[in-house]
């Protein structure tokens, strides 16, 4: 009937890291199909000018926009930050960053306090978070800080001990410092870190703080947006995940399963 609800919803990110994104996106709609693209030929992203992330940017989403997908989710927090409004002029298709739902679950948790922020250091600069918050908030702010360090600590899966933990209190110390009562880990490779992140949160501020998965609050966003627009797969089988890689597709399928949460079966190599 509706031709739209069998297509794929499309998912790219500067590398591997936006599978967390797609793991929170299965869990909240596991009928639903989804094409993702990892620009490993070129990540990182996160220490890249504007100008180079949208022009990155605008050739991943034409790939995916070839598999005819019903929507464009942007599991990049970088992409998310710089280039949003570019990829939503240029292209013809509803396009879902990770900010503004990540932005509306921390003021409803904040209720006018302090809001903290973690990112790569091109999210941080571009503002872009301060602006999301100020848009539907007068009264909470932002306070943002770059945490670099945890995207290869992810990758590399050191995700306990000494150095995971320094690392945390070294970015966790600022923002607590400011007395934020909410955290964003606005990275796609942060949730992995989430077990000592959080115990760093609460010790450092004795106080439990709520720790935002961009992830998480994208996938509630896309399922009230398919249902608004009634594009819902049928719930009739499981959604298949196929992934293109511009490059490494080998070791690329031998560290997702740590961001995706299940073994990924298909790696594909593309061209942009
Ligand atoms: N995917 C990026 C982000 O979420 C992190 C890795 C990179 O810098 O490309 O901002």
């Amino acid at each position: 009937v509706n031709e739209l609800a069998s297509a794929p919803l499309g998912v790219f990110d500067s590398g591997l890291g936006g599978l967390t994104v797609v793991r929170a996106l299965r869990a909240q709609m596991p009928h639903e199909s989804f094409i993702y693209l990892g620009d490993t030929a070129r990540v990182p992203y996160g220490t890249r000018s504007h100008h180079t992330v949208t022009r990155y940017a605008l050739g991943c989403a034409r790939v995916l926009m070839k598999h005819k997908v019903k929507a464009l989710i942007v599991a990049c927090g970088t992409v998310s930050a710089v280039a949003l409004d570019a990829l939503r002029v240029e292209l013809d298709v509803p396009v879902i960053g990770v900010i503004e739902p990540s932005a509306q679950l921390a003021v409803k948790l904040a209720q006018g306090q302090r809001i903290g922020v973690l990112g790569t250091n091109g999210t941080v600069a571009s503002g872009a978070y301060p602006r999301a918050v100020a848009a539907l908030s007068t009264r909470s702010e932002v306070v943002a800080q770059a945490a670099p360090l945890w995207v290869p600590l992810a990758e590399e899966g050191w995700l306990e001990g000494d150095v995971p933990r320094l690392a945390a209190e070294r970015y966790l110390q600022p923002l607590l410092a400011a007395k934020v009562k909410v955290v964003i880990l606005g990275c796609t490779h942060y949730p992995l870190l989430i077990p000592v992140i959080q115990e760093v949160a609460n010790r450092l501020s004795g106080e439990q703080i709520p720790v935002i998965d961009t992830g998480v609050a994208v996938a509630q966003a896309v399922e009230l947006f398919l249902a608004d627009r009634q594009r819902q797969a049928l719930a009739t089988a499981p959604g298949s995940l196929r992934a293109y890689v511009t490059d490494m597709p080998a070791s690329f399928r031998d560290v997702a399963e740590r961001f995706l949460g299940s073994p990924l079966a298909h790696v594909e190599q593309i061209d942009l």
